[in-house]
C-alpha cells in the first residue's frame, strides 16, 4: 500500500554539466520502474537544466530547500512557488545539515513543510538524533518530538502528500550506517507517532525512509524492513551506476 521511494540528494554537488550527464545517464539505465518511485534532487542551479530531461520519464523531480513564503523580499531565497514552477514535485525539509549549520528550528522546518504542501509540493521532511543522543538512550524521544513539532497544523488530508525520511545524524556520510534492525525500530517509533496523531489508517500510508550511509551493499537488507519505505540517499547518489543500483533494489 505505500509505494517505496528512492531519493538521490546531490547535496552542493554538480554543475549543470555535471548534472545532465548524471541524469541522461541514469535515464539510459532505468528500467520499468512498476512497484517503486525515483527521484533526484539536484542543487537549485541544475534544476532547470534537469527538468526537461526528466520530465515525461520515470525519474521524479525534487529541490533540496525552500523559503516559506511564496514571494518576497529575502533575498537569495527560494519559493516554492519557483520549485513548482520549474517542475519539481518534491522538496525537502529539515535536513540535518539546515538544522545544523544554518540553524534551522522545527517551528522553521514546520513552517516550510505547511509552504510545501500549500504550494502541491510533496515535503520529505528529515528528523534524526546525533551520536551523543543515541548514546544517552534519547535517540526515539528526540526524533519523534521532531515528527510531532514538523507536522503541527498538518491536516489528515495532507498527510497523503507527506515524506518522512529518518536522518541519524551520525550515520550521514560517514560510512556507518545504522544496522537495519535499530533503522527499523526507529521507523516503527516513527509511525506510532504518526498513528497517535491520525490514527492507525492513515499512519499505515505515511512513506518513512531511511537515510544515512545507503550504499549498493545495505540497500536490500534495510528495504527488507517492514517499516523502510525507500531511501534518501547522498554520496551514492552521485554516480549512476551506484544510484541506478539502489532505485533497483531486491
Ligand atoms: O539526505 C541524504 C543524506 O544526508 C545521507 O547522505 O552521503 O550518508 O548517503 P549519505
Amino acid at each position: 500500500m505505500r509505494t517505496p521511494l528512492i531519493a538521490g540528494n546531490w547535496k552542493m554537488y554538480k554543475t549543470i554539466g555535471e548534472a545532465t550527464a548524471l541524469v541522461r545517464d541514469l535515464l539510459a539505465g532505468l528500467g520499468p520502474l512498476a512497484d517503486r518511485e525515483a527521484i533526484v534532487c539536484p542543487p537549485f542551479t541544475a534544476l532547470a537544466a534537469v527538468a526537461p530531461l526528466v520530465a515525461g520519464s520515470q525519474l521524479g523531480l525534487g529541490a533540496q530547500n525552500l523559503y516559506p513564503e511564496a514571494q518576497g523580499a529575502f533575498t537569495g531565497e527560494v519559493s516554492p512557488v519557483m520549485l513548482a514552477d520549474i517542475g519539481c514535485r518534491y522538496v525537502i525539509v529539515g535536513h540535518s545539515e539546515r538544522r545544523q549549520y544554518f540553524g534551522e528550528s522545527d517551528a522553521f522546518v514546520n513552517r516550510k513543510l505547511r509552504a510545501a504542501l500549500a504550494h502541491g509540493l510533496r515535503p520529505i521532511v528529515c528528523v534524526g538524533e546525533s551520536k551523543p543522543q543515541r548514546d544517552a538512550g534519547q535517540a526515539e524521544p528526540i526524533v519523534t518530538a521532531q515528527v510531532r513539532a514538523a507536522l503541527v497544523e498538518v491536516t489528515p488530508a495532507q498527510m497523503a502528500d507527506v515524506v518522512i525520511a529518518y536522518e541519524p545524524i551520525w550515520a550521514i556520510g560517514t560510512g556507518d550506517t545504522a544496522t537495519p534492525a535499530d533503522a527499523q525500530a526507529m521507523h516503527a517509533a516513527i509511525r506510532a507517532t504518526l498513528a497517535d496523531l491520525y490514527g492507525a489508517d492513515i499512519a499505515a500510508t505515511v512513506r518513512i525512509q531511511y537515510g544515512g550511509s545507503v550504499k549498493p551493499d545495505n540497500i536490500d537488507e534495510l528495504m527488507a524492513q517492514p517499516d523502510i519505505d525507500g531511501a534518501l540517499v547522498g554520496g551514492a547518489s552521485l554516480q549512476a551506476a551506484s544510484f541506478l543500483r539502489i532505485i533497483n533494489y531486491q
